[in-house]
């Protein structure tokens, strides 16, 4: 019996996931784990460096070629040639903030609670422009879509959202935003850190004009890489902010007197690439890739469905996440009525069940490899915890 347990146990773990085996992970939504091959995949280029030095570094500018590709192919950009690799989301956004050009009297619309990345540029760029920020509560009614539309104006140059929201994991309906602004003075700018890797998204079908989101969270991949998208048509109004020698087409010839920056995205990358973020973020797209996005996200809202019935079940707590379909997300944010979230958080993450702690409520994030025994321990826990 006790070998028919062990056998069942062992061909359910997947080992590119060797979190699995150490604790109950489910906080995705703030700093993945890095799968093996993705882990493997910045080992190598370490241990490159340290043996041979710059000997490989032909095969790094394919790697980082490779990655531009995988990334335009996940969110289906029109080519290669859109997407810029970048530090984070927020330097993204804040190029976009920075480059962008505002008249005194224009306005900028976001949802209120944005994550800061979201919400600093904009202020920033507001108050430096004599421009407005109008924050809208998406919150308030039930078409977070008709609140922000009906908070623009012919005067309206940006509106920058996230996918999905930290906090609760609302997803935003992202085609209906992105058709009301095509053809408008507004730039559809969206924060997907919290979208890409567990769920779908297609940038052309969406109309959005620029894109920003960080590797470490969905996309399984490290921290200090993130992948830029900006459309073709923008990239000729943004203005630069940065300069260097990366931004350029031929960028080893360093000895011309003139130079034009590339027309690409990459005009955003001033400087040196993250060679070792982009190892891993080349790994860990080709995973999320050859996986398939279609059966990723099927995974993702099944846990989201599996966890919000259960925690709905549950006498006293109280599920703070979307509940109609096509609103949730990988996230579910819930609290007990008799428990402070702050004393349970710590219990949960002493009992090694990674879990967040958002405003007054726990933030639970697990992936598509999360296996069902983890959730289905982790609400036990709950349960004990809060009796
Ligand atoms: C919606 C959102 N945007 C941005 C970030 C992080 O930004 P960055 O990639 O610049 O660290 C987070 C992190 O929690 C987030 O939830």
């Amino acid at each position: 019996m006790t070998t028919l347990v062990y056998y069942a146990v062992i061909v359910t773990m997947d080992d590119r996931f060797p979190i699995i085996e150490d604790c109950i992970y489910l906080n995705h939504a703030a700093l993945a784990p890095l799968p093996r091959p993705v882990a493997n995949a910045v080992i190598e280029l370490v241990e490159q460096s340290c043996r041979h030095g710059s000997r490989h570094y032909s095969r790094w500018l394919l790697t980082e070629q490779r990655c531009r590709r995988l990334a335009a192919q996940l969110i289906n950009a029109p080519s290669a040639d859109d997407i810029a690799l970048l530090k984070n989301t927020s330097e993204g956004l804040s190029t976009v903030a920075a480059g962008i050009g505002l008249q005194a009297g224009d306005n900028l619309v976001i949802p209120a609670q944005e994550f800061p990345s979201n919400w600093l540029p904009w202020q920033h760029l507001a108050e430096r422009n004599g421009a407005v920020l109008r924050q809208v509560d998406i919150r308030a009614g039930s078409d977070p879509e008709a609140a922000l539309l009906n908070a623009m104006d012919d005067r309206t140059r940006v509106l920058a959202v996230s996918a999905v929201q930290y906090s609760d994991g609302l997803r935003l309906d992202l085609a209906t935003l992105g058709k009301a602004c095509a053809g408008q003075p507004a730039c559809f700018c969206v924060d997907a850190i919290q979208q890409l890797g567990a769920l779908p998204l297609d940038v052309q079908a969406c109309h959005i004009d620029c894109l920003s989101a960080s590797a470490h969270k969905w996309l399984l991949g490290p921290e200090g890489i993130a992948l830029f998208y900006v459309r073709e048509e923008l990239r000729k109004q943004l203005s630069l902010q940065q300069y260097g020698w990366s931004m350029l087409d031929d960028k080893f010839n360093f000895d011309r007197d003139d130079w034009q920056p590339s027309a690409s995205a990459r005009r955003y990358e001033a400087g040196s690439p993250n060679n070792l973020g982009i190892a891993g973020l080349h790994a860990s797209l080709t995973l999320l890739l050859e996986e398939g996005l279609d059966s990723i996200s099927a995974q993702v809202l099944d846990n989201t469905h599996y966890l919000t019935g259960q925690i709905d079940d549950l006498e006293g707590f109280e599920v703070l996440s979307p509940r109609r379909s096509g609103r949730q997300s990988g996230i579910v944010t819930f609290r007990h009525q008799g428990t402070n979230s702050g004393s349970l958080y710590k219990k949960l993450m002493q009992a090694d069940v990674f879990s967040a702690l958002r405003g007054d409520a726990i933030r639970w994030s697990p992936h598509f490899y999360t296996p069902r025994q983890d959730l289905e321990r982790a609400l036990q826990l709950v349960k004990k915890l809060t009796a």
